[in-house]
């Protein structure tokens, strides 16, 4: 019979997603029995204070390595190469997310391990419906991190059909947080605008002011994570590739409410490369599903998340 969770490995521990949800899962499990999990930047500030241990999922041994060394039952696999970074080196992109998941997956099945694995909204393309989009419609994205993370999801399909083994994850859509800023994809302004705002500074922002596009703020991120890994197996009829909303709103209506708390905040936007992602992708989801089946509902919204950051901020820049 499987043994309760009790030691865990975020791999991708030092990115924006696992910076939050490490310390998030050691206060659940106890420090010493959540191991983050690094590549190349090493813990730093209250992630140090637990243990950790160098990763890197394009070789299996080192993973192999860290389940065996810290006894691990269940690996929250983080790591990736996000829609924009993706673009840049496309190769890289398929290197880790898809020979990386693939790597885990192995593991996964060797150690018997269970594990939580996100997908994307970038899974969806310009022949996807643009609003309300279901949890089963047509997956024909345009950039390689779309292509991965259809890939991922067919292949985490495959080991849970063929191998038992327990694997679960959602579509995250653009996550907005304060501890880590994002590494590297198209949703990234809506983050950094509240660096310039918070730092008094004029954004240039990189998509067009009526981009509207599904995002979620971390402590949703993290929640939607744990409520799915403790949802009752026999109620899950997709295991991986779960829909979730969070909050849509275009980038106009983001400054606007930021311009609320700061006044003389101030944009100019400038598309780049990254409009033209931003264009295939949907701006409203239909999470139906993962409600029916695990109980999923968000409790952030844009007014109630852009008060929380800014206060984050505040603290974590200007110290007050
Ligand atoms: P991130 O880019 O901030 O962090 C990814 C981490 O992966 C980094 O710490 C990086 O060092 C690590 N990494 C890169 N190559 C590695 C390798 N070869 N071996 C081990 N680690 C390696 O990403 P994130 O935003 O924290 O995203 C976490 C997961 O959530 C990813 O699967 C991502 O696709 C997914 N996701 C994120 C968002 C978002 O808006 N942040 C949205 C949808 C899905
Ligand atoms: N936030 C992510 C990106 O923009 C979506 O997966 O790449």
């Amino acid at each position: 019979m499987r043994k309760e969770s009790r030691r865990v490995l975020v791999i991708g521990a030092t990115g924006q997603i696992g910076s939050e949800l490490t310390p998030y899962l050691r206060k659940i499990y106890g420090s010493s029995n959540v191991i983050a999990g690094y590549h190349k930047r090493k813990p730093s500030g209250t992630l140090a204070k637990g243990p950790s241990v160098y990763v890197d999922v394009c070789d299996r041994r080192s993973i192999e390595e860290a389940v065996k060394k810290y006894d691990i039952d269940t690996v929250y696999h983080m790591a990736a190469i996000l829609s924009a970074a993706g673009e840049k080196n496309p190769q890289l992109a398929w290197k880790v997310n898809v020979e990386g998941l693939y790597n885990v997956l192995e593991a996964a099945r060797e150690y018997d391990l269970r594990v939580f694995w996100p997908s994307s909204i970038a899974v969806f393309g310009p022949k996807t419906p643009k609003y309300n989009v279901p949890q089963d419609t047509i997956l024909c994205p345009t950039t390689m991190y779309g292509v991965t993370k259809v890939t991922g999801e067919l292949l985490c399909k495959y080991y849970i059909d063929k191998y038992g083994i327990d694997v679960r994850g959602v579509r995250y859509p653009g996550i907005i947080s304060s501890e880590t800023l994002p590494g590297g994809g198209t949703t990234d302004y809506a983050v950094e605008m509240f660096y310039a705002a918070i730092e008094h500074k004029k954004y240039v922002c990189f998509v067009r002011e009526d981009t509207v596009l599904p995002m979620m703020y971390m402590p949703d991120a993290i929640k939607a994570a744990i409520m799915l890994m403790n949802a009752d197996r026999s109620k899950l009829t997709y295991m991986v590739g779960y829909n979730v909303s969070g909050m849509s709103f275009s980038a106009g209506e983001l400054a606007a409410e930021i311009k609320k708390h700061v006044p003389d905040f101030e944009v100019e936007y400038k598309p780049d490369f990254r409009q033209k992602i931003a264009d295939t992708w949907p701006k409203t989801i239909d999470d139906s599903v993962a409600r029916k089946e695990w109980g999923w509902k968000p409790d952030w919204d844009l007014k109630s998340m852009v008060k929380d950051m800014l206060e984050k901020l505040k603290k974590k820049i200007l110290h007050y």
